[in-house]
């Protein structure tokens, strides 16, 4: 560290996972950032037994598990950066009053390119008459549509249809298609590799222990 700070300790949820390993790696390669615990049932290591080693954690887990997660996270003062989908956030939402211990910031997609579709994808939709949107994902996604493919939906005007493909030798892809009269537009982002989510994993990790407001949904709300 150069600024004389101590380095964020940070915990990350779904280490032994696809996007964990990836969160551990990048977590490890920052100067600003120390990685002070994995918690994965897969290494034998619960969550709960770890908050208190972190400042931060970082939860890439399964649907059903992070809701729950980011309580214990809230409940033991340590902020959360929850990227799993396919989860209820307004269920957080309404228990996250003014007397809240720590911040949950929460995004469906954390790469760059993906935040820059569904603002291009927003927009078009305020001129084109109709739009679907196809979302690609590798064969071991367990949500479907993915969480950009309904974020993206609610972003736009009127009813947008959602078609999901799993297949392997896919990683995280999305169309936007639309149409009008003699004329179609396609939108279309590709992560092509888990290093994609990195840069905006760790803008979260170091942005939310200072949010203003909780939960946060959305990553185009620290750019
Ligand atoms: N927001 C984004 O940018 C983004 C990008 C890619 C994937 N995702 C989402 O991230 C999530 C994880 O994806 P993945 O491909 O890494 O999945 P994965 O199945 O490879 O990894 C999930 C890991 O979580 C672990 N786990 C399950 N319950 C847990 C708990 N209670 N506490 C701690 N760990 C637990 C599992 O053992 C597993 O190792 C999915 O919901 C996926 O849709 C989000």
């Amino acid at each position: 560290m150069t600024d004389g700070r101590a380095p964020l300790r940070v915990g990350v949820a779904g280490a032994a996972g696809r996007m964990g390993q990836a969160v551990c790696a990048a977590v490890e390669a920052a100067d600003d950032l120390v990685l002070a615990a994995r918690a994965d049932p897969a290494l034998g290591v619960e969550l709960g037994d770890v908050l208190g080693d972190c400042e931060v954690v970082v939860d890439f887990t399964r649907p059903e598990a992070a809701l729950d997660n980011a309580r214990a996270c809230v409940r033991a003062g340590v902020h959360a950066v929850v990227g799993t989908t396919g989860w209820d956030v307004d269920a957080l939402g309404d228990e996250l009053g003014a007397d809240r211990r720590a911040n949950v910031f929460v995004a469906p997609n954390f790469a760059i390119g993906a935040v820059l579709m569904m603002r291009f994808a927003a927009e078009a939709s305020h001129h084109m008459a109709r739009a679907e949107i196809v979302e690609l994902h590798h064969a071991g996604k367990l949500d479907a549509p993915s969480g950009t493919a309904a974020r993206t939906a609610a972003l736009m005007d009127g009813d947008v249809p959602i078609h999901s493909v799993r297949l392997p030798g896919l990683v995280a892809h999305q169309e936007v298609i639309l149409g009008d009269v003699g004329q179609t537009l396609t939108i279309r982002h590709d992560s092509t590799d888990r290093t994609s989510f990195m840069p905006g994993v760790l803008l979260a990790v170091r942005r939310v222990g200072s949010l203003d407001r909780s939960p946060v949904v959305g990553l185009e709300h620290l750019l």
